[in-house]
């Protein structure tokens, strides 16, 4: 069985590999995602590790020079997305999105360089990549963290990954949805609706791609001009850990200015998380910046926490809390608490599951000592795969697959769980 998952997994990377970049499944996202591309390398490197580096260097290649890295990177023209270029309007050479993504990128470096079979290559490549992928971290701390706080902020739920979670509920009752003019959304089209994000979202959304079009996609701008400011633990938590895998890797090849500035970024930034932490909910929540308060949420992205180097204190914590989650549901972990009211186990990140991050919080549980959690967190992931296939996501209670078919990333933790883990199939 374990073998057949590893084959098919390979197959649906094959079949969204465009060449230079993987789209994230065919029709529903059919250009490169951030996240998506950092990730997928991960399930390239087990078996073509020229063509995992390639993947992260076609993102990297498409860096604006402000340091940021858009979300996505719309190669060829394709009318079954929305909003596509002509909405986003940044006027690059080849078109992208105006907003970033969770910079998973150089954790993806760190992992394939060290586990590497032909090292020269690893080391070509990480050279080339650690200090755009640092210029990148750099961005974020001036861009969206202009006091300095060592948290930055999100301006776009897309920006989070986690577009339609509960978290951004409250604070986006603050982004208009007047005055955006009529849209036909297109995922709607190849995706079940009931798995979607909803319209009133969709509008907020194109409001505030609206509101940073017209200050020009100027960040030394947008963070102070967004009504919609949101701080995320997972979301730091993945540029914390990059931070610190990037420092650990340029420490090693000598690129010492590059290792110290990301050692500092990742401490401050650790020491900072404890401000997030909820001893109410029992895990990390989120921070509404604009409004000034936390927000009360029990979503996944205080869990996914545990992916940057929290406090071992912190990891047992959020063990307590998953076994918590574990008694509402059958599959972990849920993108959002299943006893909570909005708890939604079909639509998208308001309950159903993925395997990326689970992928991520079992990572960091297991550096953290708790390895049974982790290995329960990896064994669910697998019998989610075997029962339902290689969805985008999928039900916590039924296993039901949700959102798009035949998705790359899915496949790539497959293949990424399988081949570093011992998990039964
Ligand atoms: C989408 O289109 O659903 C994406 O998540 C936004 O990037």
């Amino acid at each position: 069985m374990k073998d057949e998952l590893i084959q098919h997994a390979r197959q649906v990377l094959s079949d969204n590999d465009r060449g230079t970049y993987t789209v994230p499944t065919h029709g529903l996202y059919p250009f490169q995602w951030n996240w998506d591309s950092a990730l997928s390398a991960l399930g390239f490197a087990h078996f073509d590790e020229p063509r995992a580096w390639t993947e992260i260097e076609t993102l990297m290649a498409h860096q604006w020079d402000d340091g940021m890295v858009p979300h996505i990177i719309f190669h060829q023209l394709d009318d079954g997305y929305f909003p596509g270029p002509e909405v986003w309007g940044t006027n690059r050479p080849v078109p992208t999105s105006g907003i970033t993504q969770p910079p998973v990128a150089g954790f993806a470096v760190r992992r394939i360089h060290d586990r590497a079979f032909d090292k020269a290559l690893a080391e070509r490549h990480a050279r080339e990549l650690l200090p755009k992928i640092h210029e990148w971290h750099q961005w974020f701390y001036r861009c969206r963290d202009p006091q300095g706080t060592g948290l930055v902020a999100l301006l776009h739920p897309w920006e989070s990954g986690r577009d339609n979670s509960v978290d951004w509920d409250e604070a986006f009752e603050r982004v208009p949805s007047e005055g955006v003019g009529s849209f036909t959304r297109r995922d709607t089209t190849h995706a079940n609706p009931a798995h979607r994000p909803t319209n009133e979202q969709y509008k907020r959304y194109i409001w505030l791609v609206q509101k940073f079009r017209s200050l020009g996609w100027d960040n030394t701008l947008l963070h102070d001009a967004s009504p919609f400011q949101v701080v995320d633990p997972g979301f730091n938590a993945i540029l914390i850990r990059s931070c610190k895998d990037v420092a650990d890797l340029a420490g090693r090849l000598g690129l010492t200015e590059i290792a110290t500035q990301s050692r500092a970024m990742a401490e401050k930034g650790i020491t900072a998380m404890e401000s997030l932490w909820s001893d109410t909910l029992g895990q990390y929540q989120c921070y509404d910046r604009a409004a000034g308060n936390p927000v009360d949420s029990a979503s996944i992205g205080g869990i996914l926490a545990a992916f940057a180097p929290i406090p071992k204190a912190r990891a047992a914590a959020l063990t307590d809390r998953i076994e918590t989650l574990a008694k509402a549901c059958n599959y972990l972990v849920p993108s959002h608490d299943p006893t909570a009211p909005e708890f939604d186990g079909l639509r998208y990140w308001r309950g159903p599951v993925w395997l990326i991050v689970n992928y991520m919080i079992a990572d960091g549980l297991e550096r953290a000592g708790q390895s049974h959690m982790a290995d329960r967190i990896r064994a669910d992931s697998v019998q989610l795969i075997e029962r339902s296939g290689f969805a985008e996501y999928h039900d916590p209670i039924t296993a039901e697959p949700c959102g798009g078919a035949h998705f790359t990333w899915t496949a790539a933790m497959v293949i990424e769980i399988f081949s570093t883990c011992e998990v039964a199939a």
